[in-house]
């Protein structure tokens, strides 16, 4: 299964309602990148603005928590109608794992993100407790940035252990996702995958978000004929 999640973080902001509406149809998930200034050098939105977003949509809010304290905020997003929350290796396993349980016991669908520069193996213990594993191919932050291709490895690396131990979990990436990077990230082994940019950097959104389902698609049926 293929999932396509535009970043509203490369929308107008002063327009969120009105640009959601126009992704929806070829919209899976929504990714909502949630920055404190503090885990990342910027700030970006938090839990009400997912309250405000609820009210307008159906669609699957995924939360992608830049934040220091994320054990704080879980239950804010919970309250404001998030689907799934995703949250840093970075802060530490055993803190990342208690976070898992969180997520559950608040009715998220849990996700654990890695930075570009964090191994395989700081996250391989958590792969069969998640629903998510989102492989970070920017370091987070910023929009617009260059896709990392040296993730490519690890992200084999975690579709090969995700697929060996039977688990349906998505494998996202997120950051530089375009037209080539999705095609490449696919035939690593991800499955969802995060773009602002391409999409809502676009002069036409929807039409950038088919085309990006189609590449995806195109990439993983070229593959299949060659095997
Ligand atoms: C970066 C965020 C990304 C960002 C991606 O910190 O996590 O989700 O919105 O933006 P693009 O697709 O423009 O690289
Ligand atoms: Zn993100």
């Amino acid at each position: 299964m293929i999932r396509i999640c535009p970043s509203i973080l490369s929308a107008d902001f002063a327009n969120l309602a009105e640009a959601i509406g126009v992704v929806t149809p070829a919209t899976d998930w929504l990714h909502v990148d949630v920055m404190d200034g503090h885990f990342v050098p910027n700030i970006s939105i938090g839990a009400p603005v997912v309250k405000s977003i609820r009210a307008h949509t159906k669609l699957f809010l995924d939360c992608h928590l830049m934040i220091t304290d994320p054990a704080k905020y879980l239950p804010d997003f919970a309250k404001a109608g998030a689907n799934g929350c995703s949250v840093h290796i970075e802060l530490g396993e055993s803190y990342s794992r208690d976070r898992i349980a969180q997520c559950r016991d608040l009715g998220l669908k849990p996700g654990v993100v890695a930075n570009p520069d964090t191994g395989f193996r700081a996250y391989a213990d958590l792969l069969g407790e998640v629903d998510l594993v989102l492989l970070m191919t920017v370091f987070p932050g910023f929009g617009g940035q260059k896709f990392i291709g040296d993730v490519m490895d690890k992200v084999t690396q975690t579709r090969v252990e995700l697929d060996r131990i039977g688990s349906d979990a998505a494998l996202q990436v997120d950051g530089g996702i375009d037209l080539i990077t999705a095609r490449i990230a696919a035939r690593a082994g991800a499955r969802a995958f995060v773009a602002g940019n391409a999409i809502f950097g676009q002069a036409d959104p929807l039409s950038a978000a088919r085309g990006l389902r189609n590449a995806v698609e195109d990439e993983l049926t070229a593959n299949r004929t060659e095997l």
